[in-house]
This record gives C-alpha cells, structure tokens and sequence, in this order.
C-alpha cells in the first residue's frame, strides 16, 4: 500500500469566476482572479492511499463515507491523472526498468477540512485542489503545477486556482478541449506583504442555492451577464493583474468590491433571483464604505468581497487591521467567543456574527 497526504489553501477571488461554457470540462464565461489565504487557519488536508487489496475507489469526507459512484467530477479527476501515471508506467516499461502499476488499483481518500463545509468559504476549491495535489504526488506525476490545475479544473473551477500561493489567475482559454484553461501565478505571496485577509464567518449554514446550479441559471436568465463577460470582466482583468503587480491597494480595492457588488448583481438579475447575502452581508458592506469615508486622504482603507454565500472577507493593509477587527466587533457582537486568531500573514475571524440567520 502506498499512502500520501497534502493539505492545500482556500482563495478569495476578487474578479470572480461565474458561469461554464462547457459544464463537463468545467470551461469558465470568463477569467478570474483570486488571492491565495494562508493554510495556518483554513485548509483542507486529504490522505489518499492506492493498493491492489482494495475493491474500488471510496471517499471518506469529514470522516464520514460519500457515495461516489455518481460523481463524474471526481472521476475525471482520478481518469486524467492515472492516464498520466499510466503513460509513465509504460515509458519505464519500455525502457526496461518498470515502475509500480499504481494506475491500476483503487483508491481510498479521506478529506477534512477545518472551517464549515459548503458555506461560501470555498471548500470546493481547497477540497478538489488538495485531491488532485494529492494524487499527483501520490503517482509522482511529473508535470507543471498549471498541469496540475488544469486537471483541478475539472473538479471544481476555482480550485484550479488553489494550487499557488499568493496571486493567482485562472486563464478561461479558448480552446474546446480546455487545455488552455488554467491557473498561473500572478506574484508569490511574498510579493506584497502589507496586504492582509479578515474572514467574517456570518452564517456556517450550508448555502442554499449551489454556486453549479446558480451559474448555470444565470447564464440563461440573466441579460446583465452579457455584459459582464463580455466587456466588463475583460477590462478588470487587466487592471486588477496591474494593481496587484503595483501593490496598488486603491485600485484593487475598488475593484474588488466593484465585481463583488456585480457578481451578486448578476445573482439578482438571475431569474428567479439567487440570494447569497443577508442582513449582516449587507450591513457590513454599509460599515466599510463608512469606514473608508473617514478617511483623511480620501483613500480607501479596506474592501470586501463575498462568494456564494453570506461570509465576508475584508482585504486591507495591515495597518489597518485592528481598526478593522474593533469596528466589526463593536457593530456585530459576536454571540459566540471567537474560536480561531489569526495567520500571519493573513487573519482570520471564525465564530458566528450578529444573532440568528
Ligand atoms: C462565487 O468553483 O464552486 O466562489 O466550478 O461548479 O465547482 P464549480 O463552481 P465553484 O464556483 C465558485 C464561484 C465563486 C467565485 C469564485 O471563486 O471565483
């Protein structure tokens, strides 16, 4: 039996990814961009294992048993990958030392992650990410870490962007096959420091409208989306990749409440309309134009953002991150004490804000 473990990161998009071309190849309406969290507090961590004993392949999530006779995501991700491992296994054959047929046995992965499951906290996109990862490592594939996201793709879009640390953009491509469609880095995290990362866990519940299902409704019902694909996603691409290589923390803020405010606009103009963001969402949406209103300068201090679900992330400069965490808890008391503090480089708030939702 051979055995591997990895952990890999969430990332919070900032130019979001919203709607498929292609569901099975799981080709995106548009490029994306997102910032990598650091693993200290989130992270999913997957340990698989390959032997000739077992009868089939099996996943436990969160230590409980997933039917996975269905999931043609996970699938694809086991077929591309031991098509890889199979490749080297008869290259090392013909050359007459031969490797292990790992490509032939089943596997057993079990996958945990330590923030709530399904709640706009991008458990996907760690989740399939560490999978992919670790069956790369498990079969020693060697292949780019874009390869590797490129197959990450086809188990969930945004996780193909977990696979670097720091500023990452995930390609849309244009060919059909999809194999222009990947994540390359944009600059390493240690490229600009000084920015920093505050999740605000509103609600754990699990979302109610999928991000699979919602996107695809969207690009059916929705003329706003034209729009965005089409001309404004395009433009904020470009600006977003210049603001991040310039450490620009204005342009990039702007930015990413800009396309947050629109990714959700799209959600509204979906028909029916999809809800991700509740009362607090919105409150704090309201604090932080407030918050960046008193500035001296007249420079923004901090941006939000927030995906398929009611949690917050507010990205700032570091400085400004006290302030920050005292603003929020004196707005949105907290009814259970915090349970995690905080990464460097990037801080985390866990536990639930305001009452009941
Ligand atoms: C709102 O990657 O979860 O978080 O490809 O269907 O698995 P699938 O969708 P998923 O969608 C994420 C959408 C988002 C925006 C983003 O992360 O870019």
């Amino acid at each position: 039996m051979k055995t591997v473990t990895c952990t890999a990161p969430v990332n919070i998009a900032v130019i979001k990814y919203w709607g498929k071309r292609d569901i099975d190849l799981i080709l995106p309406t548009n490029s994306s961009i997102s910032v990598t969290l650091s693993q200290d507090i989130l992270h999913s961590k997957t340990t698989i294992s390959t032997s000739p004993e077992f009868s089939q392949d099996r996943l436990w999530l969160n230590g409980i048993e997933e039917d996975i006779t269905k999931n043609k995501r996970m699938h694809n991700c086991f077929r591309e990958t031991r098509a890889i491992r199979k490749e080297m296994e008869d290259k090392a054959e013909s050359a007459g030392s031969p490797i292990e047929n790992l490509s032939t046995y089943p596997v057993h992965v079990c996958s945990e992650n330590n923030f709530p499951t399904a709640a706009g906290l991008a458990s996907s996109a760690s989740g399939l990410a560490a999978l992919v990862y670790t069956l790369s490592q498990l079969y020693e594939l060697t292949i780019s870490t874009s390869e590797v996201s490129r197959i990450a793709r086809q188990g969930s879009g945004s996780a193909c962007r977990s696979l670097f640390g720091g500023f990452v953009a995930w390609e849309m491509g244009q060919k059909e096959d999809g194999s222009d469609s990947l994540a390359v880095q944009i600059a390493p995290e240690t490229h600009w420091p000084e920015l920093e990362a505050l999740i605000c866990v509103v609600s754990d519940a699990k979302k109610g409208t999928s991000s699979t299902a919602g996107m695809q409704s969207t690009i059916k019902t929705s003329p706003l989306m034209n729009e965005r694909i089409n001309h404004v996603v395009p433009a904020r691409m470009e600006q977003m990749t210049k603001a991040i290589l310039d450490k620009d923390f204005q342009s990039f803020a702007e930015l990413t409440m800009r396309d947050s405010n629109q990714f959700h606009a799209v959600c509204l103009d979906t028909y029916p309309p999809i809800f991700y963001l509740n009362d607090t969402s919105r409150a704090i949406i309201q604090l932080i134009h407030e918050y960046n209103a008193t500035s001296q300068d007249g420079k923004l201090k901090a941006a939000y953002t927030y995906d398929a679900g009611p949690n917050a992330v507010i990205y700032a400069p570091k400085e400004n991150m006290a302030e920050i965490i005292q603003l929020i808890g004196h707005y949105f008391p907290s009814n259970k004490e915090p349970t995690a503090f905080f990464a460097d480089p990037y801080q985390v708030v866990n536990g639930s804000l305001g009452q009941d939702f």
